[in-house]
Parts: C-alpha cells; structure tokens; sequence
C-alpha cells in the first residue's frame, strides 16, 4: 500500500468527473487500499478517488479516526434522503475551510464493494454527511459551492489573504 497525493482546491482537477468502475480487479483493489491508507495517514474521515486524481467513481468513508472501520463504495447512488439540516463540513482537498452546508442527515445509498458485489445501506449522521460530500467530488463539486452567499464571500476573502501573505 503507500499513500497518496492529495489533490487541493483550486487544481482543475478536482471538477472532473468520475466515471463508472466496470472492473473490479487488483487494481481496483489496490485504488481502494492505497485511499484508505491516504484516509488514515491525513486523519481524514472519508475521501473519494477525484481527490487522488484517479476518475473512478470510489470513495472511503472511516469515522473511527483511526483507520480502523473503512468503508469503501463504488459507483454508489443515493436512493433517497431525509431529514435535512446545516451540517459544518470541512475537506482534505481544502485546508483550514470550514462551512455550513445542507444535507441529508439520513439516506439509503445503494453500491458496490470492491468484487463488485451489490449492497444498500441506511447511513445516519456524520456518515450520511460524508457520503453525500464524497459523491459531490464524484461528480466535481466541492462544499464550498454549496455555501450561501455570505459564507462563499467569506471564502473568497480567506482565499484573498493566503495569495496576499504568499506574494508578501
Ligand atoms: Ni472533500
């Protein structure tokens, strides 16, 4: 296994999208062991494939912190979502940015394990969170475009002062 790169805003790279894994072979598998070395090497708590720059639709969701309960989805779809509420949501691909972002604190995904094996699940909470998060850089979006008005203002200023201080 080794860890991986990861990706950070604003790298065009992370607005590509992903495209449906069709072969679930060893190289699938080592994608999914190296993503979730990645996870715990960063203390991360979930991470998707966009963000290693690899365009399969993969991610890994680990709320232990410790890397000791990885979940790995592939091509996963969300069948349905309730009980919305702003969440605060933070990403590897952007350091030190946290946000208040809409979500579904509850949704039934529907995916596949690394043999490709189908399964569907009911996620709660901060697992619902990360699952929805993850599948947004599935499809190259990141939490910050789901930020009001106000907050993405905030954003660009926080921006504003990191390209000041690296020019000074
Ligand atoms: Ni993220």
């Amino acid at each position: 296994m080794s860890r991986l790169h990861v990706l950070e805003y604003p790298d065009s790279r992370l607005r590509l999208s992903s495209r449906k894994v069709t072969r679930f072979d060893d190289d699938l598998a080592e994608l999914i062991d190296n993503m979730i070395e990645t996870l715990a090497a960063t203390q991360g708590i979930a991470l998707s494939a966009p963000q290693i720059d690899d365009r399969r639709a993969v991610l890994v969701v680990d709320l232990s912190g410790d890397g000791s309960a990885p979940q790995a989805y592939v091509n996963p779809e969300i069948l349905s979502k309730t009980a919305w509420g702003l969440v605060e949501e933070s990403c590897l691909s952007l350091p030190g940015v946290v946000g208040n972002v809409l979500r579904a604190t509850e949704v039934r995904v529907r995916a596949q394990d690394r043999k490709g094996d189908v399964f569907e699940r009911e996620l709660m909470g901060m697992e619902a969170v990360c699952l929805q998060h993850e599948m947004d850089h599935l499809v190259g979006k990141l939490f910050v475009d789901r930020l009001s008005l106000f907050q993405r203002l905030r954003f660009r200023a926080l921006l504003g002062r990191r390209a000041r201080r690296r020019a000074a």
